[in-house]
């Protein structure tokens, strides 16, 4: 099989290194890629992923029987649509099911529908009065809950008991003339949980948790994730089947009612509360970093899976098989990471086998240097989470670029217990 991956991370580098294991496949290709990606993937490094021409020509000019879309912007953007309609197999749901992620309304609408417990959300528009800011504001919080009603990678999101940085957070986003979502706080530990969808199929992975906030302890601005393990010891045993059940299947049901239905990745983030599983957003692609996680205990061959996705086949596909234990990623961020991340610093002593490129580029020089917020990502994987974080952790230690830094306690409160499900109220 000949597989164009589109996208250039470090959920797109897991993605490559799962697809260049399967049997199947027989030539690997990437655009735009990053500098780490060259002994997996052909690279393609002038191809902009949101370019649905440039996109759809790369993948008949190579002559790819799989197109596998790893960013939410493209496949917003419509690029999976344009490669169907071109006659190639792709991974990843067209434009109008993506609204699922692109349009928080929009997935709210499905929710409202399909019946799956979620925030109370409300919408302030741009050019709306400081007293209708101020009441939305009486209305929720604390905690507050404010979103940028757009694509923003996750660092559109703040979540604080400060009034004043929940405002400041509102003019912000207003001022960049996008609307502003508020929601009510969902209390409970979060699940990430990605499921293949292919119409009414859903087959979910392996549970993972994300740590959003920058520094240990879960403090600091929200991030893209700085780290992520998996599978979640302290869900219950029934845990993954009833988000399915109450949640992916309803939604991925309601889609197919509404005619846009979807094929490719559906990743519910979901705070496990009082009244059980409820959604905190939709994203219509792979997690980033919890792929890198996951994918590292996947046993079942990845490409003739996604393949089986994009052709309409999943429902034939044998019980998925897993690596008995646990995985983590631990991130390594840019000097100011995540305001102002500072690039073009040398990294030094990444050549180990665990590490995945996020960020990363070539100099003039030929030297490896950071290029994004996020530079490399390094797994662990052990019998137990301790052994995946002494993994992760020795190796990182050794990785040189200066300024940068990460999270010391990436599963750390799982592995001492601390995470517990809050028990349903009477
Ligand atoms: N880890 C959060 C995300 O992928 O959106």
């Amino acid at each position: 099989m000949r597989i164009l991956v589109i996208g250039s991370g470090a959920r797109e580098h897991a993605l490559l290194r799962g697809l260049s294991q399967d049997p199947a496949t027989t030539d690997l290709h990437v655009a735009p890629g990053n500098a780490g990606l060259g002994a997996l993937a052909t690279i393609h490094p002038d191809i902009k992923a949101d370019d649905a021409d440039s996109v759809t020509a790369l993948a008949r000019e190579l002559n790819v029987d799989l197109v596998v879309i790893g960013p939410e912007i493209p496949l917003v953007a419509g690029v999976a649509d344009a490669l169907r309609e071109a006659g190639i197999a792709v991974f990843g749901p067209g434009k109008e099911a993506a609204r699922i992620e692109g349009s928080k309304a929009f997935a709210k609408d499905v929710m409202a529908s399909a019946g799956v417990l979620t925030a109370h959300a409300e919408a302030i528009q741009p050019g709306a009065t400081d007293e209708a800011i101020e009441a939305a504001l009486d209305r929720f919080g604390p905690t507050w809950v404010v979103k940028d009603d757009g694509l923003a990678a996750g660092k559109g999101v703040v979540v604080t008991p400060d009034r004043a940085a929940a405002r400041e957070h509102v003019d912000a986003v207003l001022a960049a003339g996008n609307p502003v979502l508020f929601e009510s706080f969902l209390d409970g530990p979060e699940v990430s949980l990605f499921c293949l969808v292919d119409g009414e199929t859903v087959v979910p992975l392996l549970p993972a948790q994300d740590h959003k906030r920058v520094f240990n302890n879960d403090e600091g601005p929200n991030t893209g994730g700085m780290g992520a393990y998996t599978p979640l010891p302290w869900l219950p045993e029934d845990g993954v089947q009833r988000i399915v059940d109450e949640v992916c299947v309803p939604v991925a049901r309601e889609m197919a009612r509404r005619g846009c239905a979807y094929s490719g990745l559906l990743y519910a983030g979901i705070a496990w509360g009082e009244k059980g599983p409820a959604v905190v957003e939709f994203n219509c692609r792979f997690g980033d970093p919890e792929t890198q996680a996951v994918l590292a205990l996947l046993k079942t061959p990845l490409a003739g899976l996604l393949n089986s996705v994009a052709t309409g086949t999943l429902a034939q596909q044998p019980e998925l098989e897993w690596i008995d234990g646990y995985a983590l990623t631990v991130v390594l961020a840019s000097h100011n990471y995540p305001d102002t991340p500072r690039t073009g610093d040398v990294i030094r002593n990444a050549d180990a086998d665990n590490i995945l490129h996020a960020g990363t580029a070539l100099n003039d020089r030929g030297e490896l240097v950071s290029a994004g917020g996020r530079v490399l990502n390094v797994i662990g994987v052990g019998e137990t989470l301790e052994a995946a974080r002494d993994q992760a952790y020795a190796t990182i230690a050794d990785i040189e670029l200066d300024g940068s830094h990460y999270r010391t306690d990436i599963a750390l409160p799982a592995v001492e217990g601390r995470i517990s499900i809050p028990l349903p109220r009477g």
